[in-house]
């Protein structure tokens, strides 16, 4: 199987040698060829370059299949990574919105028993299909919206059945999809009611029976847990990322949402894959964060949704870090995996220039879920996740026309969808 692109107008986030991530000023560098192609063989991108310098293909040996998309006007981005969602959820809360709209506050709608343990009663009475069925739904959505990887969290079970499937739910979506998904144990997302006042035996429940029973069926990647005020503490953190590293669960957690919790600390120490939200953010996190391996990871929709904070991100950067953005695609505080729209609030909001809102989306966010190696840039050898927009000016455009579908044609896999 071969597909040739040709006449791209541009081919954006290209790498002659792929980095691991991209950080500090570098972020506002994008690498694009204009007037290019681009070669998918079975399932990788074999070769990329510009129009003037592209092989004869016609002559070539084995060249006499090859599907070709002209392009003329139109650009080519690698597919988004989303690093951090909540997909797999029973219902929607359209409610507890129009609570927030009221000015209830997040942790009033949590005490009053909605926020995730609303979610959690909705999880217990669905059926494995069910969820499945209502996530392919949302798969389908993100897809043709150029999300090409996808990170899924558990969290919304808070029992050892129901965390078990929620995560054989994305273990079955993992299976059935021409996307890459990364699935993440997240069974401290919340204390369950029935646990009130006994958090620390809820806590001994993550960590003597679910955690077991996750790793011997082999069901997350990495573990994480919900560390911030009102929630997890360090301490309960730190015995629960413990417990999951010993069965090979690198941390990716929650952190520093609702204060400076000391989630990006324990994170670090346990070298996490990445922290996310950081709406609470000092020199002392940023301090942490230089030198590490951890990739720091902004939730913009969140942060619009529930009208909070911004997180310091232009800091980050000019300490020279690299920043990473996802959707955090839930019911209860970011509805949506729209991973365009989260560069235009990235842009507006955090005054991220639209080629940092790029890196963030695609290279950086592909390191926060570990498939960098494989999807993120425009490489030789890369998994050809890709899309084409519709005719655009630049790609300045993309964030700009905010509330636009852009994008014409989604490959996954080398694959026209
Ligand atoms: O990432 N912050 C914690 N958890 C989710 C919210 C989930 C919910 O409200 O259902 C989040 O925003
Ligand atoms: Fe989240």
């Amino acid at each position: 199987m071969k597909l040739l692109i040709s006449n791209i107008k541009t081919l954006v986030q290209v790498e002659e040698t792929p980095r691991k991530w991209v950080a500090g000023t570098d972020m506002a560098n994008l690498n694009c060829i204009d007037d290019a192609y681009l070669l998918i063989e079975d399932e990788k991108i074999s070769d990329f370059g510009k129009m003037e310098d592209m092989p004869n293909y016609d002559e070539m040996e084995g060249f006499d299949h090859v599907e070709e998309i002209d392009a003329t006007g139109r650009m080519v981005f690698p597919s988004f990574c989303d690093s951090h969602t909540h997909l797999v959820y029973a219902g929607s809360r359209e409610i507890e919105y129009t609570d927030k709209i009221k000015g209830l506050s997040y942790e009033e709608i949590a005490k009053r028993g909605g926020g995730i343990l609303n979610s959690a009663k909705r999880m217990h009475n669905a059926t494995e299909d069910e969820l499945y069925e209502a996530a392919m739904e949302r798969i389908h959505e993100i897809i043709s919206m150029g999300t090409g990887a996808v990170e899924i969290k558990s969290g919304y079970g808070l029992t050892v059945e129901d965390e078990l499937k929620m995560l054989r739910v994305i273990k079955r979506i993992k299976e059935s999809t021409p996307l890459t998904i990364k699935s993440s144990f997240l069974g401290a997302h919340a204390v369950p009611a029935e646990y009130k006042g006994r958090q620390g035996e809820y806590v001994d429940l993550v960590i003597n029976e679910m955690i077991p029973q996750v790793a011997a069926e082999d069901l997350a990647d990495y573990i994480d847990v919900f560390c911030d005020e009102g929630f997890f503490t360090v301490e309960e953190t730190d015995r629960i990322l413990n417990a999951g590293m010993k069965y090979g669960m690198r941390p990716k957690i929650h952190a520093n949402e609702l204060d400076y919790s000391g989630g990006i600390q324990v994170g670090v120490k346990y070298n996490a894959l990445s922290v996310d939200h950081l709406e609470f953010v000092g020199e002392e996190e940023i301090k942490c964060l230089k030198g590490s391996e951890t990739m720091p990871t902004v939730l913009p929709g969140a942060a619009f949704f529930l009208n909070m904070v911004c997180s310091p991100v232009r800091d980050m950067m000019n300490a020279g870090l690299p920043v990473a953005l996802a959707s955090d695609f839930n019911p209860g505080s970011s509805p949506s995996g729209n991973m365009k729209f989260i560069m235009s609030l990235a842009c507006i909001n955090y005054k991220m220039l639209p080629q940092e809102a790029v890196n963030a989306t695609t290279i950086n966010s592909a390191y926060a879920m570990g498939v960098q190696e494989e999807l993120g840039s425009i490489a030789r050898g890369k998994i050809a996740n890709v899309f084409i927009t519709k005719e655009i000016p630049s790609v300045e455009f993309m964030p700009y026309a905010y509330g636009s579908n852009l994008i014409d044609a989604v490959i996954l896999r080398g694959q026209r969808l």
